[in-house]
């Protein structure tokens, strides 16, 4: 079977409004659903986010736990297959042990070990491929008698996919068994392990550093904790970053730089429930990549630079006071 990535993250959310005006100043595409209860953005390879309100009961239940946010979450991530028999080898490998239901959109639905709600689908996306970037570095100049793109004061930038998904365990064990689970049974692959309570994953056919992450930040919290989309480069992000500023929303961490997964980031606290993230330049991996283990009593903040530190009080995931 093979997994290529996100297809699509349904949000149930108590202000659908607000989260389109989110969306829309992220860059997503709005896309008619012909469904008054529900709201369509894409990314710019058609992947999607689909809000629906919090009381709507078509949602699966809610299973999020954190005293930092409420009512809005993430209720269901679809991963996207390349084809029908893999759909057909899921099916058959969920349904051993847990119920499996396909919707009339061919939308196989079901939970993973931790009680999130899961589901698959063949892909509907259209890959973007862009061109190398123009880049002028000392020595091999690239762009010539041309200005930069990002020189512009005003450019618009768009999410070109969904990267990757994080969701938190209330326990080491309870990350590693859910670790075990996209491994064992869906063919994920571990990029790498921190400290035996973060395990960065991939889907079975992407070269993305992760596409999935179970960590543990203590026994109160438990699922979907943010959702990363990710954007052409530094200029994209600092472009969108700034101007969702100019919108009011708030940025939690970033912009910077992470060291597991290399990628360029920065978080936004969300109206759709927990956090959102800029991302760009993620380390791209294959089979030879041999996962780490990384302690981070050792290596401390997985963030190698941040353009604007905090205080010795952050902690991810936290409002700060
Ligand atoms: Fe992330």
């Amino acid at each position: 079977m093979s997994i290529l990535g996100i297809e699509k993250i349904i949000y149930g959310v108590s202000n659908v409004d607000e989260c389109a005006r989110y969306l829309t100043d992220w860059g997503f595409h709005y896309i008619d659903s012909h469904d008054p209860q529900c709201k369509i953005f894409a990314t710019e390879e058609k992947t999607q986010i689909v809000l629906r309100h919090s009381n709507d009961k078509t949602l699966p239940a809610l299973h999020h736990k954190s005293p930092f946010f409420s009512g809005s979450c993430g209720r269901e991530v679809i991963w996207g297959l390349d084809s029908v028999q893999s759909f057909e080898k899921i099916k058959n490998n969920l349904q051993q042990d847990r119920e499996v239901h396909v919707d009339s959109d061919g939308v196989l639905h079901s939970t993973d070990i931790s009680n999130n709600a899961i589901g698959f689908a063949v892909t509907q996306r259209a890959p973007v491929i862009q061109a190398p970037l123009q880049f002028n570095l000392v020595g091999s100049p690239v762009r010539i008698n041309q200005i930069a793109e990002g020189s512009h004061k005003k450019i618009t930038t768009h999410p070109l996919r969904i990267n990757h998904v994080v969701y938190l365990s209330p326990s080491p064990e309870a990350a590693q068994q859910a670790s075990d689970f996209y491994i064992q049974r869906m063919g994920f692959k571990l990029s790498d392990n921190v400290g035996n309570k973060g395990f960065f994953m991939r889907a079975s056919a992407s070269h993305d550093h992760h596409n999935l992450l179970f960590e543990c930040h203590g026994p109160d919290y438990f699922g979907l904790q943010h959702s990363a989309y990710e954007y052409r480069d530094m200029d994209h992000i600092m472009h969108c970053g700034r101007y969702l500023e100019t919108q009011g929303w708030k940025s939690h961490n970033g912009p910077g730089r992470h060291t597991v997964g290399s990628n360029l980031t920065w978080y936004f606290w969300s109206p759709l429930g927990g956090l959102m993230e800029l991302i760009s330049d993620m380390d791209y991996i294959t089979d030879e990549w041999q996962p780490r283990f990384i302690d981070p009593l050792k290596e401390g903040p997985p963030i190698s630079w941040s353009a604007r530190p905090n205080g010795p009080d952050f902690k991810f995931g936290f409002p700060i006071t």
